[in-house]
């Protein structure tokens, strides 16, 4: 049995990405600079976002305030200038267009933008873009097989499980994960380990019902 616990602040850092040059977590970065404990020395360009401006490692002002990245999103790569300040959602769906990942909250509590980072879920509104180059990024454009939907998507249209369908790219970048996970053994752990993942609409029977069924099928399929 997996002993990863979700509610764990330990394990949650330890699947967190890291702040460049920091070996922080962002939650740790961002701590540690609320309490003005940290100096600026190895990560000048970071330190400076709070304030919209990029400096060199000396400290000087560059006169631009965005950053060369690249992403691999989708396996395609994106080259892209950026806001070092900017949300990993936000560059999705304002700078790539890539709308289906959706902004419920934008604080992490409803899991309307989760997407797939180098197989894990994470929720895209709560980290940065530029601590993403080099990762493997999967959103719901992501899923199907050119016409061929994921087991999972079929499986979401199957038990009907949505209604506006606004929480659903999120939920379904989920549940993809948690079948990864081997956190769907009952229905009581798929209530449990989607969570994270709010319907407002309610639609949780099917969504549920969904997911038990992908299952059943990976299993036949295996
Ligand atoms: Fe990211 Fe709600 S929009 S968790
Ligand atoms: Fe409407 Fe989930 S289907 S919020």
């Amino acid at each position: 049995m997996n002993d990863y616990d979700p509610k764990s602040t330990r394990d949650a850092d330890a699947l967190e990405p890291r702040v460049p040059g920091t070996g922080q977590t962002r939650r740790q970065f961002v701590a540690t600079v609320a309490v003005g404990a940290v100096g600026t020395a190895g990560f000048p360009r970071i330190m400076s976002a709070a304030e919209g401006i990029v400096r060199d490692k000396s400290g000087a002002a560059t006169g631009d305030s965005e950053m060369d990245l690249t992403l691999s999103i989708n396996g395609r790569e994106h080259a892209l200038k950026v806001d070092p300040r900017l949300t990993l959602l936000d560059a999705l769906r304002d700078k790539l267009n890539l709308t289906g990942s959706k902004k419920g909250c934008d604080h992490g509590q409803c899991g309307a933008c989760t997407v797939l980072v180098d197989g894990r879920r994470i929720n895209a509104c709560l980290t940065l873009a530029v601590m993403h180059a080099g990762s493997a990024i999967t959103t719901i454009e992501g899923l199907a097989n050119g016409e061929e939907l994921h087991p999972v998507q079929a499986a979401f249209l199957e038990h009907d499980g949505f209604q506006c369908g606004y929480c659903t790219p999120g939920q379904i970048c989920s549940a993809v994960a948690l079948l990864k996970e081997n956190h769907a053994r009952t229905d009581d752990e798929i209530r449990e380990w989607m969570s994270g993942n709010i319907c407002r609409c309610g639609a949780y029977t099917n969504i549920v019902a969904a997911i038990r069924e992908a299952r059943d099928k990976s299993k036949t399929t295996r």
